[in-house]
C-alpha cells in the first residue's frame, strides 16, 4: 500500500476549488492507500489572523473533511499543531533549503506582494510543508495545481538531505488531477478560486446555499463570443465552466463543449451539476456539526496515530544530522 499524505489550511471557508482539486482525490485514495490527512493550522499563522476565528475554522474544516467522506476508520486525520514533530522537522528543512530557493516560490511572491508586514513564517512556509509530507514517508501527495512548485521543492529537499546525511526520507510524488486541478475565480477566470481571496461573487463555498451557487454560476464572466469551446488560454471563463461541469459529472471538458450551442445552457447545466455535487456534503455537514465534541475526539485519536509515525521519522532525521540524543530521544530511538 502506498502512503498518501495531504493537508489543507484553515484560513477561510472551504471552496469548490479545494473540493474538486484536492478533497475528492483524498476520499478516493482511502480505498486503496494508507492515507494521512491533516488540517495544517500552523500554516494559517503565516498571515495575519484572529485567534478565536482560527480555532473555529480549524474545527469547521475538520468537520467538512469528515462530511466529504474522509473516514477516520480508514485513514489518519489530525490537526498539525497537535503533533509537535511537524514544527521540529520544519527547522531541519529550513536549514536544508536555500534562501534563493524559498525566494523563487511564486506563492510567496504573490502573497507577500505589497503587504506591509510579511512574516518570516510566510517565507519559510514551504519548509514546513516539506516537513509535513516527509514525516510520514509519503509516496504520493494529492494536491491542486497551485501546489506543484512546493512539491518540487519538497522533492529537492528530501533528495538533498538524503545525499548529505544518508538515506532518511522517502522522495514523494505529486498527484495532480487532469481535470479540476485549477478551478478559477468566476469573476476573474485568470486567477484561481481561493478561500483567502476577497472575491465573494467569484468564489463558491462548499457549504454555500444552492440558490447562491446557481446565481454565481449564472453571472460568471465568459467572453463576447458565443461559441462553446474548451480553450483555457483564449476562453478562460467558458473553459472554467466546462472544467467544473466535467469534474462534477466525470466527463471530458473538450467533449462536453460540443454539446452546447450557447453559454446559457452550459451555465444552467454547470449550476445544476455543482449543486448536486455539494448537496450530500452539506447534509452530512449539518449532522456532524451538531456534535463538535465528537469531532474533537476523533482528532485527538488521529493525532495519537500520526505521532507514532512522525516521532520515528523525526528520530531518524535527528540522528542523521548529528543532534545528540537527549533523554526523551534516546527513549524513542
Ligand atoms: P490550501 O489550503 O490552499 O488548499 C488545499 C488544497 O486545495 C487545492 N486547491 C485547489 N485546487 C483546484 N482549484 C483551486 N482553485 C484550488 N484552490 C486550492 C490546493 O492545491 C490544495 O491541494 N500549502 C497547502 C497546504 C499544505 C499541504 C501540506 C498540502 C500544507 N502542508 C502538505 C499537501 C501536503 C495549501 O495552502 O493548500
Amino acid at each position: 500500500m502506498a502512503r498518501v499524505f495531504s493537508g489543507i489550511k484553515p484560513s477561510g471557508a472551504v471552496t469548490l476549488g479545494n473540493y474538486v482539486g484536492a478533497l475528492r482525490s483524498w476520499v478516493a485514495a482511502q480505498d486503496e492507500d494508507d492515507c494521512v490527512f491533516c488540517v495544517v493550522d500552523l500554516h494559517a499563522l503565516t498571515v495575519p489572523h484572529d485567534p478565536a476565528q482560527l480555532r473555529a475554522l480549524t474545527l469547521e474544516l475538520a468537520t467538512v473533511l469528515l462530511a466529504v467522506g474522509v473516514d477516520p476508520d480508514r485513514c489518519t486525520l489530525f490537526v498539525q499543531s497537535h503533533v509537535h514533530e511537524h514544527a521540529e522537522l520544519a527547522w531541519l528543512m529550513e536549514c536544508t533549503a536555500s534562501v534563493g530557493e524559498l525566494r523563487r516560490m511564486t506563492q510567496f511572491k504573490e502573497k507577500a506582494g505589497d503587504q506591509e508586514f510579511v512574516s518570516g513564517g510566510l517565507f519559510t512556509y514551504p519548509a514546513l510543508m516539506a516537513a509535513d509530507i516527509l514525516l510520514y514517508d509519503t509516496d504520493r501527495v494529492p494536491v491542486g495545481d497551485d501546489q506543484r512548485q512546493h512539491l518540487e521543492l519538497t522533492r529537492d529537499l528530501a533528495g538533498r538531505f538524503n545525499t548529505r546525511f544518508g538515506e532518511t526520507f522517502v522522495v514523494p510524488e505529486a498527484a495532480i488531477l487532469r481535470v479540476g486541478a485549477r478551478v478559477m475565480d468566476l469573476q476573474d477566470p485568470t486567477r484561481k478560486m481561493s478561500k483567502s481571496e476577497d472575491s465573494p461573487q467569484g468564489v463558491i463555498l462548499l457549504l454555500e446555499d444552492p440558490s447562491s451557487i446557481e446565481r454565481k454560476i449564472r453571472r460568471a464572466v465568459t467572453d463576447t463570443e458565443t461559441e462553446v469551446r474548451y480553450d483555457p488560454e483564449a476562453k478562460p471563463g467558458v473553459s472554467n465552466l466546462l472544467a467544473l461541469l466535467a469534474a462534477a459529472t466525470g466527463s471530458d471538458p473538450a467533449e462536453l463543449a460540443g454539446r452546447y450551442q450557447g453559454y446559457g445552457a452550459l451555465k444552467a447545466d454547470c449550476a445544476e451539476a455543482v449543486v448536486e455535487l455539494v448537496r450530500p456534503v452539506q447534509m452530512r455537514y449539518a449532522e456532524l456539526a451538531a456534535d463538535p465534541r465528537a469531532v474533537a475526539s476523533l482528532l485527538g485519536h488521529g493525532a495519537g496515530k500520526a505521532r507514532a509515525t512522525a516521532a520515528e521519522t523525526l528520530a531518524r532525521a535527528r540522528r542523521a544530522v548529528g543532534l545528540l540524543p537527549g533523554s526523551a530521544q534516546s527513549r524513542r530511538a
